[in-house]
């Protein structure tokens, strides 16, 4: 089997570790990096640290408005796809690379295989819900992390090659847990103690383009004396930098350039709490245990919501410090399957080939 990658953003660098993995073991795996991200700290690093494939096609596409982004990725991937000739394209999860990836494949006539299909927020105003709806309905593979995408996808007529294998980001905790302990060294770094501070991360567009969220956001940040890290993507730098909004009155906050999967691991399994908006910080929180707030008014990962292991809570300040605040004692269940979904895709390619 000769399989076409196409990737391009951090969370994907984590998926395609454990996918790779199992797929190279008999197959042919051609990587393509569309260059959407591209600090050394929002990509290298992840290749590096997870011993990822170094790309065979890095194209360097970069930063840009949706259209010319998705656009120029499209052309050059269109060149390797017609020359590579692949047995299938594989993408993953729902950033412009994905759909880049999965309409190129789709006009050439090769099937796409999506992986963490079916997800749904129901918000078309997230380019994201674009780019996994679209991506969904050109797939001939249908890799679902939960049930819930099942019968998501189930609601859109959508049932052929649609399977469960789990999340690949549990396989991905599981293989990396312990060489976090062994390695990671950023507690002592940042001289955070076990269970005495919140994480942070924000970067979603829907609360990153709007001036008043964000000043929200910080104030629900002013309101607790608590230790706060907060690795900060790009563009929530650059977004503050432009609204001119200050973090430095914000007591105990240390913010800090975002970290390598290992540190993040580690941020995330002796936090308090987390405070996100990032659909895999979500999960990791409930991998790991750790009560979640989510600063977002939807969220794909329905399941984590249960005994409010995550609370939902938009951007509302009151509704923000209330739940960073609030003690709970969800009870964590195996939602996302056993660690072996990568093996699982692999599994399932196999099968149909020698049917
Ligand atoms: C993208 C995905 C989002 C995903 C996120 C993961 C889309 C539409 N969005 O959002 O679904 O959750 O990645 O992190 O595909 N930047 C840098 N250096 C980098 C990368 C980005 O400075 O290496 C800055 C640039 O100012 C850029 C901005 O971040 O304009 C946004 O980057 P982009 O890839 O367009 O979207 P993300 O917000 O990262
Ligand atoms: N992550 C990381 N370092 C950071 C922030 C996040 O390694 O500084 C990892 C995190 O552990 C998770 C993934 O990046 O595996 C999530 O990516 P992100 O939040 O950028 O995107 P989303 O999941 O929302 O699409």
């Amino acid at each position: 089997m000769k399989i076409v990658t196409v990737l391009g953003a951090r969370p994907q660098f984590i998926k395609a570790a454990p996918v790779s993995r199992a797929l190279r073991q008999n197959h042919q795996e051609i990587i393509v990096h569309t260059g959407q991200h591209y600090d050394a700290n929002m990509s290298d690093i992840f290749f590096e640290e997870l011993n990822i494939p170094k790309p065979d096609y890095h194209l360097a596409v970069g930063s840009g408005n949706h259209g010319k982004q998705t656009g120029e990725m499209m052309a050059k991937i269109e060149e390797i796809v017609l020359n590579e000739k692949p047995d299938y394209v594989l993408v993953y999860g729902d950033t412009n690379s994905t759909l880049a990836g999965s309409l190129v494949a789709a006009k050439l006539h090769i099937p796409v295989i999506h992986i963490e299909a079916g997800l749904r927020s129901f918000n078309k105003l997230m380019p994201e819900e674009v780019n996994r709806i679209l991506t969904d309905h050109i797939s001939e593979y249908l890799f679902c992390p939960t049930d819930t995408a099942v019968e998501n996808l189930k609601n859109e007529n959508i049932t052929k090659n649609v399977i469960n294998i789990g999340d690949v980001m549990y396989d991905a905790v599981l293989y990396n847990r312990e060489l976090a302990k062994e390695k990671s060294q950023i507690l002592e770094e940042a001289q955070l103690k076990k269970g005495e501070y919140l994480l942070i991360t924000i970067h979603r567009a829907e609360n990153t383009d709007d001036p008043e969220k964000m000043k929200s956001i910080l104030q629900a940040f002013s309101s607790t004396e608590e230790t706060k890290i907060w690795p900060i993507h790009p563009r929530t730098k650059h977004k503050l930098a432009d609204y001119g909004l200050n973090v430095e009155e914000i007591p105990n906050l240390k913010i800090i350039d975002p970290v390598g999967y290992l540190d993040m691991l580690t941020l995330e399994a002796n936090a308090r709490k987390i405070v996100t908006d990032s659909g895999g910080v979500q999960k990791e929180a409930y991998f790991m245990e750790v009560p979640c707030v989510t600063v977002r008014e939807q969220t794909e990962w329905v399941e984590t919501l249960e005994g409010e292991a995550n609370i939902l809570v938009g951007t509302d300040q009151a509704k923000m410090t209330e739940a960073i605040n609030k003690e709970v004692k969800p009870e964590y269940k195996q939602l996302f399957g056993n660690g072996e979904a990568a093996s699982k895709i692999v599994e399932v390619l196999e099968d149909r080939l020698n049917a």
